[in-house]
């Protein structure tokens, strides 16, 4: 697959300029200037696989991805012919009728689930997944509690805000629902304490993304897919990050040889166009749903439009190879994240992950903001953890090529350089090239999954 590479559209700075004051005064001034201390005061402009341009004319290879949206890349041209033929001849669909797009995704999901993950409730976006995946999980074992993760991150609705393993993004809104409690991730002793005959579900991702890229011990989610057997609890896998292809498998829970009861999909499988999300559930489960089948509803939750699309990405995904492909990528970014943590221990003191899922763990915090700052000089789109902020993520689409993945590379040494340089708004102005990098307090955080 060819890439537009090439800008096809004449930088309009003082349109960039004009969209971030407004921006400032519609929505939040706070976040403009987060953004540009981050040197992250880009306005997407032309969007083409697994790159982005600013609307002020430079090119980046988007490494943050929305978080894992576009695994597919953007604006992938198989998406963009599904959509266009999904909008000549649907719309949303009528939520409370039977839909064949609706039941042709649901069969290709369950295809492509784990174990015996045959059933889907569909909805719009990754919290709402989870929202469901909860509420599932109480009605079906009628049973209270939800235990999640510490520095969890299942997104901003009811029940899915109720599991965030975060205070900052919880007290403000207390009381939050009852029965929530939190255990630290990949202590399988700290689970054993806690889970009990009320326990309804544990709920945790297989790797913590917004805690910073965090993989749990190997032998964790074996553990505690054996403590919720033994006490009659549900194990719900939030897949939303880590699934459809983004570790090197189609679902990270395959690392680790775990099959949930319940799992939540979302980001990616809308293809980069359209949003869409889905809960995943065993037969067993079902039971629940068949004498209260309007129990959960939602009108755009699996619109006709947005299935269409979906179909197209999970084929995408299966007909090219995506996931081994990932897993092969991932191989040549670790080879090379490790070299450079080997050569700079001052600036990088950990790598790790899975596949096209890296974690790069800065030695402070505030090496975050201002690598951001310096890979965004360099081409690279790329955002620290919001529970997190000495962590980058680097979650290219899956599509990227070798050379892509040594563009990345050559960037993080540019970057490092810079830092070690004390180049950047945030660093003391250096009278002469230090090799230890300049100390400065963080720019406050981008808190976004
Ligand atoms: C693991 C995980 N779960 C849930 C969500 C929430 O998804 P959404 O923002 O679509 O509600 C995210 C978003 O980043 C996520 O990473």
């Amino acid at each position: 697959m060819t890439w537009n590479t090439e800008r096809q559209f004449t930088p309009d700075p003082v349109a960039k300029e004009r969209a971030l004051a407004d921006f400032a005064t519609y929505l939040n001034p706070q976040k403009v200037r987060v953004m540009r201390s981050a040197g992250l005061d880009l306005i997407e402009a032309q969007r083409s696989g697994p790159w982005v341009f600013d609307l002020a004319g430079q090119r980046f290879l988007d490494c943050f991805t929305s978080a894992g949206s576009f695994n597919v890349g953007r604006r992938h041209p198989r998406v963009v012919a599904a959509a266009h033929a999904a909008v000549d001849r649907l719309d949303h669909g009528n939520f409370l009728l039977c839909s064949k797009e609706k039941a042709a995704l649901a069969e290709r999901l369950a295809a492509v689930a784990p174990g015996d993950l045959r059933c889907t409730m569909f909805g719009t976006g990754g919290g709402e997944a989870v929202d469901f995946a909860i509420k599932l999980a109480r009605g079906a074992t009628r049973r209270p509690t939800i235990i999640s993760t510490v520095n969890g991150y299942h997104g901003h609705t009811g029940f899915a805000l109720s599991a965030a393993g975060r205070n900052a993004f919880r007290s403000p809104f207390e009381p939050l629902m009852p029965s929530f409690t939190t255990v630290p991730f990949g202590d399988g002793d700290a689970l054993a304490k806690v889970i009990d005959e009320s326990t309804a579900a544990v709920l945790l991702e297989p790797i913590q993304g917004e805690g910073g890229i965090i993989v749990p011990p190997p032998d964790y989610l074996e553990r505690v897919r054996a403590l919720c057997d033994e006490h009659g609890t549900l194990l719900i896998l939030d897949e939303i990050q880590t699934g459809l292809g983004r570790t090197g498998r189609w679902w990270a829970s395959e690392h680790f040889k775990v099959t949930p009861d319940i799992m939540t999909t979302a980001k990616s499988l809308g293809g980069s166009l359209v949003p869409i999300s889905a809960t995943l559930f065993t037969e067993e489960l079902r039971e629940f749903l068949i004498p209260n089948p309007f129990i959960h509803l939602s009108t755009f939750g699996g619109s006709d439009l947005a299935c269409a699309v979906a179909l197209e990405v999970l084929d995408i995904i299966e007909e090219t190879n995506l996931v081994q492909h990932a897993d092969v990528m991932g191989h040549r970014l670790f080879a090379g994240l490790h070299r450079l943590a080997a050569e700079h221990p001052d600036v990088i003191v950990d790598v790790r992950g899975l596949g096209l899922m890296a974690g790069v763990q800065y030695a402070e915090d505030s090496f975050g903001p201002r690598m951001s700052y310096h890979l965004a000089q360099h081409g690279v789109l790329a955002i620290y953890s919001g529970n997190q902020p000495s962590v980058m993520r680097l979650m290219p689409s899956l599509i990227v090529e070798e050379e892509e993945i040594d563009f990345l590379l050559v960037a993080l040494e540019l970057a490092i350089n810079d830092l070690l340089e004390g180049r950047g708004p945030s660093a003391q102005t250096p009278t002469r090239p230090r090799r230890r990098p300049a100390r400065t307090a963080p720019p406050e955080g981008v808190t976004h999954g």
